[in-house]
């Protein structure tokens, strides 16, 4: 389970799940909304294959029943995965905001905003009962975890509450508006409207932080790094199909990526991810990482090896 370097606190990543006694866990059970009252068969497909683009390629086509479930399973659980994990480092990330805050009206904003991913992360375990984590490599997770250590809060503020919660804003709007179960829809848009209070309050602070030199350059180093993750199109699906199907060589991962027509789709994930940095005090940014491609997709030929 310690998949993650164990000074990764904050985003909790490396802590044991399920594993409380009873009697906390009834409390907490207490403490959250009711959980949904009827059981969806376990990791079902809430997501479809034309979600994921499945649909568009040969080799899933191709697939027998079983294998076109199995790695539909598979491609929902990452999801489901990936949301508990973005909100538990939620949890650690608003705690840690809760002691920096400079005023007590800031403090308790973010009490409140870590009691919201706590709540959050509850309702989403739900639909993870059986839980292990199985993306522990998951590029995106693992700089999340390392970027919520930082101490400097200008970087926090605008990488976390700026840009990532922004851009957790619309993927949480999708997951819901295409889910094929009702209860599941309806718990990821009941999270919408905390995060875009989340989103806005990272706007508005950040706004008020005149922009020091030092932070700016560690803003866009980290930025690069997350932008090639979205720039690299969907590796997890990749990895997904290569349980399923076994190996896959460099041209059949060329030819899945060409046919998921991943570019296109990064290219709108970076557009999004453009006008989230591009607030007044970040031009400076914009165009430093403009300046380095870093709003370019890959074409499939450079985002496999
Ligand atoms: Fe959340
Ligand atoms: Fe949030």
């Amino acid at each position: 389970m310690n998949y993650i370097d164990s000074e990764y606190q904050t985003a909790g990543l490396n802590l044991p799940h399920g594993t409380a006694n009873d009697r906390v866990r009834r409390i907490l059970t207490a403490a959250l909304p009711t959980p949904p009252s009827r059981t969806t068969s376990l990791y079902s497909n809430y997501w479809d294959a034309s979600f994921f683009n499945l649909n568009r390629v040969k080799i899933f086509q191709e697939s027998t029943d079983s294998e076109q479930s199995a790695l539909l399973e598979i491609a929902n659980r990452n999801l489901l995965e990936e949301a508990y994990c973005i909100e538990n480092a939620g949890v650690g990330y608003m705690a840690k905001m809760v002691l920096l805050a400079e005023t007590v009206e800031e403090r308790m904003l973010y009490g409140l905003f870590a009691a919201d991913e706590a709540t959050h992360l509850g309702q989403i375990s739900y639909f993870l009962p059986e839980f292990e984590l199985t993306n522990n490599r998951d590029p995106f997770l693992r700089l999340l975890a390392e970027v919520v250590e930082g101490t400097d809060k200008t970087v926090l503020l605008f990488v976390l509450q700026v840009v990532l919660e922004g851009w957790g804003l619309s993927h949480y709007r999708r997951l819901a508006k295409e889910c094929r179960d009702r209860v599941l829809a309806e718990l990821f848009s009941s999270f919408l409207d905390a995060e875009s209070r989340h989103h806005a309050t990272g706007n508005l602070l950040f706004n008020e932080i005149p922009l020091a030199k030092s932070s700016e350059t560690l803003i866009t180093e980290i930025l690069v790094r997350f932008l090639m993750v979205v720039r690299m199109g969907p590796q997890n699906l990749l990895s997904a199909i290569e349980r399923v199907k076994g190996h896959l060589s460099r041209s059949q991962k060329i030819q899945i990526l060409e046919e998921l027509d991943a570019e296109t789709h990064s290219r709108t994930r970076l557009q999004l991810l453009r006008s989230l940095v591009k607030g007044k005090s970040a031009s400076a940014i914009v165009q430093a990482l403009e300046e380095r491609g870093a709003f370019v997709p890959l074409p499939a030929h450079q985002s496999v090896n």
